[in-house]
């Protein structure tokens, strides 16, 4: 430089190009060398991959490297995924000043995530997914003002999570799942403007959900379930209107998130094995297009709203395993989209609907057992057509069982153990006859009933399939069919 200070206008050109050449090849080189740097720190190559990284062909042509259009010999992209490689990430990827893109997921780096990658300010995608990547998340991560995607998931990640992430103000996706993380979630993660995805599921987190959330407008995925979260779920989570997936169950939240009904664009709901108590609101009926609510094993108690069976989408309705009493809205058995209905270990009352209209042509599992139902099973309940779980028993239903069963080819699992119903005479039988329509029968239990007579030699025709029928304390007389 100082050499071309000195020289005559007419060679300062000539100066400057020689400069700006000369940081070309050095950077050039720079590039090549840092790329046969993080080649040394890789162990294990099955497939060959890393052959052509040689000096025989130019860097830019190296599997998977991508250099700029601008800047035809910088590195802009380094695309490794599923590679098998064994080995760490070198810190001399530092060096690739020119990164945007970061993909190496999929292989088996151990090591840590290098805290020199805070010098790559254009970085906008970081994946390093399902590695056995350990130590923690840098938090010079916070210097990549250009990250929109961070993702980490299947990691041996532990240590908390960077507050300083907030830098990142163009972060759209934080996915840090199936790690150990420990710590609360930074309430500065609140004011990351275009963040749409945050994920943060099985981890060891602790503490509660900051109420700075509820300032992610643009998030449409939340998923925090399987930590060890607890308290309330704040409030200002009801602005989050554009989320689509909510996921907090397997933590320790308590109470019932309130206004929920806001979430419009809500498809799924996950609050289940959580100390939820209290009700289950009946704005839940104000969310069009869920598809699942979970909230099965916490301690709700009241009724279930019968705004539920306004929601015709819905996919998947678990409450299993709570204080729910009073009746089962029929509606909830005219929903066309049902897949899975789950009451069972409640304390419901009433009966089934005696008219099943064509109503729930994909229930495939319906389990309400551990109830104190009463009534008839209706005969219509084959208009279930897709049944294949069918989980009746300790419950109080009474009367004969109906032979429409035989009309239910996808039966796999019958139970309507530990009722009141009956078999006086031998047409009450013909159940057992019908169910060798069933050709996929695996389960069918009938102990603990008031079923009378001889068993019919029929029983013998009853699936290949069967793994286990049970007829104990019943009041069955005569001979075991041969
Ligand atoms: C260098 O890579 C090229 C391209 O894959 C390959 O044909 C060549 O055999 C390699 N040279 C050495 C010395 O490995
Ligand atoms: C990275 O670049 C610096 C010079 O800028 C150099 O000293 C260092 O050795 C390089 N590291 C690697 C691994 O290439
Ligand atoms: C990261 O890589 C994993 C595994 O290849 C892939 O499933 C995932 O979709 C990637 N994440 C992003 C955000 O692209
Ligand atoms: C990150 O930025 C801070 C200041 O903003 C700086 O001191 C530090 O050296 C940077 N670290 C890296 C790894 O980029
Ligand atoms: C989670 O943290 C607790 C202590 O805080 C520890 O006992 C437990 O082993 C951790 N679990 C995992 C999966 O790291
Ligand atoms: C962010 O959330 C906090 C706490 O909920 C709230 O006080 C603040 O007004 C919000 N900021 C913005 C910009 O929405
Ligand atoms: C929702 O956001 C608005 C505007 O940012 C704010 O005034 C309000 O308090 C928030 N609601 C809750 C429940 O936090
Ligand atoms: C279930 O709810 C009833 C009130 O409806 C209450 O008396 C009972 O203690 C609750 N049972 C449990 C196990 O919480
Ligand atoms: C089921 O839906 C049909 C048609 O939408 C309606 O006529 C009927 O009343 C509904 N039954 C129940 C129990 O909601
Ligand atoms: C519903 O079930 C009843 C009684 O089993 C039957 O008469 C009726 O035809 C069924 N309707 C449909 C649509 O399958
Ligand atoms: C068995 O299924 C056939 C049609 O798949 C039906 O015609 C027949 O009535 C069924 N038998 C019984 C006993 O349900
Ligand atoms: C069992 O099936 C055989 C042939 O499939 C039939 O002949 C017989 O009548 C059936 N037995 C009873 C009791 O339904």
């Amino acid at each position: 430089m100082e050499l071309c200070y000195h020289l005559l206008t007419i060679h300062i050109l000539f100066c400057l190009s020689s400069i700006t050449l000369a940081a070309n090849l050095f950077n050039s080189k720079t590039d090549a060398s840092a790329l046969l740097s993080f080649k040394s720190h890789i162990s294990s190559d099955p497939f060959g991959v890393l052959s052509s990284w040689n000096e025989s062909v130019h860097h830019c042509q190296w599997q998977g490297i991508l250099c700029g259009k601008r800047h035809p010999d910088r590195v802009t992209a380094l695309l490794l995924d599923s590679k098998q490689f064994t080995g760490s990430i070198s810190p001399s990827l530092a060096n690739l000043t020119f990164l945007q893109r970061i993909s190496l997921s999929d292989n088996q780096f151990h090591g840590i995530i290098p805290v020199e990658i805070g010098y790559l300010n254009r970085l906008r995608f970081l994946n390093l997914s399902m590695n056995f990547i350990e130590g923690i998340i840098p938090s010079t991560l916070g210097n990549c003002s250009n990250l929109q995607v961070i993702a980490l998931r299947y990691n041996n990640l532990g240590g908390t999570i960077p507050p300083n992430l907030v830098q990142c103000k163009r972060l759209q996706a934080i996915d840090a799942g199936y790690n150990f993380l420990t710590g609360g979630i930074p309430p500065e993660l609140g004011h990351i403007p275009q963040l749409r995805f945050l994920a943060l599921h099985v981890n060891n987190l602790t503490g509660s959900i900051p109420s700075t959330l509820g300032n992610l407008s643009s998030l449409m995925i939340l998923g925090l379930h399987q930590n060890n979260f607890e308290g309330h779920i704040p409030d200002s989570l009801s602005n989050l209107t554009s989320l689509l997936e909510f996921f907090v169950n397997q933590n320790s939240f308590s109470g019932f998130p309130p206004a929920l009904s806001n979430l419009n664009n809500l498809l799924e709901l996950t609050l289940h094995q959580n100390r939820l108590s209290g009700t289950i609101p009946s704005s839940l009926g104000n969310l069009n297009n869920i598809q699942i609510i979970s909230l099965y094993e916490n301690k709700l108690s009241g009724f279930i709203p019968a705004a539920i069976g306004k929601l015709h989408n819905l996919w998947a309705f678990d409450i299993s395993e709570n204080n729910i009493s009073g009746e089962i809205p029929h509606s909830l058995f005219n929903i066309s989209t049902m897949f899975n209905l789950g009451l069972f270990f409640n304390r419901l009352e009433g009966t089934l609907p005696f008219h099943f209209s064509d109503g729930c042509p994909n229930l495939q599992y319906l389990l309400i057992y551990g109830n104190q139902l009463t009534g008839q099973i209706p005969a219509s309940i084959s208009n279930c057509s897709a049944l294949t779980y069918l989980g009746l028993d300790s419950n109080s239903f009474s009367g004969t069982i109906p032979a429409s069963f035989g009309f239910l080819e996808n039966l796999r699992l019958v139970s309507v153990a530990s009722n009141k119903l009956e078999a006086k005479r031998s047409q009450d039988w013909i159940f057992l006859d019908a169910m060798a329509n069933c050709t996929s029968l695996q389960f069918l239990e009938l102990d603990n009933n008031k079923l009378e007579g001889t068993l019919s030699s029929s029983i013998g025709n009853l699936s290949t399939s069967l793994r286990k029928i049970s007829l104990s304390s019943n009041p069955i007389s005569g001979n075991i069919p041969i």
